[in-house]
C-alpha cells in the first residue's frame, strides 16, 4: 500500500490487516505505552482544506505516538490565500522533506491529485492519506467505524445495519458501504427524503428506505450522518425541525432496533436536527469510542503506509 485514498477495491485481506494492526496499537493509543518508534525521523504534514475536529487531531495523535514530527499548515495564514495552487504548495512541502501528507478538501479527487502528481515525479518515498475529499470518500473514517463495529458486534456477516439521513453527500457513507460490503455484511440500508439518497446504490444491493420506522426495524447498527448544508447548492431542504420529525433518531425509534443495537455517528453532531440528545448521550451510544479508536486505526494507517 502506497497511499490510502478510498477503500473502494481494497481487497478484505488488507481491511482486516489494518484493523488488526489497529487493536496491536490500542494500548499505545490508550497512553499505556507512551511511544513506538515506527517513524521516527519522518515528517507528517496535515493538509486541511477543510475544517475538522476529530480527524486533524487524531491524525497528529497519531504520528506523534509513532514518533513522527507532525506540521499542521494553517491553510488561512498559508500562501494557498495568496492563490498559490495546491500541487505548487505540495512541491514546496516536499522541499522540506515530507514524508507524508494528510489531505481533507472540499473537492472530490484532490488527495488523488496530489498522489498522481508525486508519482509521475518519481516520488515514491512520500506517501498520501486521504482525511476526506468532498462527498467522495473518508477511508480512515471508514476504517474506524469497521473497528468500532467489529468491537461491539464480532461478527460482520451476521449483521444489518442502517445508515439514515444526508447519504446523497456523505463521504462517510460511502466508505462504510465499501468497506461494509467488502467484509461481509449481508443487509445494508439506507434511510432517508429520496432527495438525499443516492439512487445508484441500489446497484450495490443496498436496500433503500423513506420510512425511518420500517427502515430500523431489528438492525444490528444505526449510523447516523449529518445533513451536509455546506455541500447542497440551493437545494431545497427540509427545516431541521422538519427533518428531526421524519428522521431524527430518538428513544422510541431506537427501540424499533435490535435491543443490543449501538448507535454510530461521524461527528459533528447536530443535535436535535438528526438525533435526540437521549441517543447521543445514552447507553447504547458508541459515538466517542469511535473517536477513539481513531486514533488507534490512523495508527495502523500511518506505520504501514511507511512500511512497517
Ligand atoms: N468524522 C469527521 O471527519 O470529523 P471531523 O470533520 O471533525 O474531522
Amino acid at each position: 500500500l502506497r497511499h490510502l485514498l478510498a477503500l473502494h477495491g481494497l481487497p478484505k485481506e488488507i481491511l482486516t490487516y489494518i484493523l488488526d494492526t489497529a487493536s496491536s496499537f490500542v494500548s499505545v493509543s490508550d497512553r499505556e505505552v507512551k511511544k513506538v518508534p515506527l517513524m521516527r525521523g519522518k515528517s507528517v504534514f496535515n493538509l486541511f482544506f477543510e475544517n475538522s475536529t476529530r480527524t486533524r487531531t487524531t491524525f497528529e495523535i497519531a504520528a506523534k505516538r509513532l514518533s513522527a514530527d507532525v506540521i499542521n499548515l494553517n491553510i488561512a495564514s498559508s500562501s494557498t490565500s495568496k492563490g498559490e495552487s495546491l500541487l505548487d504548495t505540495v512541491d514546496n512541502l516536499t522541499a522540506m522533506h515530507a514524508d507524508m501528507f494528510v489531505v481533507r478538501h472540499a473537492q472530490s479527487g484532490a488527495p488523488f491529485l496530489i498522489a498522481r502528481h508525486l508519482n509521475e515525479h518519481g516520488l515514491d518515498h512520500i506517501h498520501v492519506v486521504n482525511a476526506g475529499d468532498g462527498r467522495h470518500a473518508h477511508p480512515t473514517q471508514g476504517l474506524l467505524d469497521m473497528y468500532t463495529i467489529r468491537h461491539y458486534k464480532k461478527d460482520f456477516t451476521q449483521l444489518k445495519v442502517a445508515i439514515v439521513g444526508d447519504v446523497l453527500h456523505s463521504r462517510v457513507a460511502r466508505s462504510d458501504i465499501h468497506a461494509m460490503k467488502t467484509l461481509g455484511v449481508p443487509e445494508i440500508r439506507v434511510i432517508g427524503p429520496t432527495t438525499l439518497l443516492a439512487p445508484a446504490m441500489k446497484d450495490m444491493g443496498i436496500r433503500m428506505f423513506n420510512d425511518m420506522n420500517e427502515g430500523l426495524k431489528g438492525v444490528d447498527v444505526i449510523i447516523m450522518l449529518r445533513v451536509q448544508n455546506e455541500r447542497i447548492n440551493g437545494a431545497l431542504l427540509p427545516s431541521a425541525q422538519e427533518f428531526f420529525k421524519s428522521y431524527g433518531l430518538t428513544p422510541e425509534r431506537l427501540a424499533l432496533a435490535k435491543p443490543d443495537a449501538i448507535v454510530m455517528h461521524p461527528g459533528p453532531m447536530n443535535r436535535g436536527v438528526e438525533i435526540d440528545s437521549a441517543v447521543a448521550d445514552g447507553n447504547q451510544a458508541v459515538i466517542l469510542s469511535q473517536v477513539t479508536y481513531g486514533i488507534a486505526v490512523r495508527m495502523a494507517v500511518m506505520s504501514i503506509l511507511a512500511g512497517n
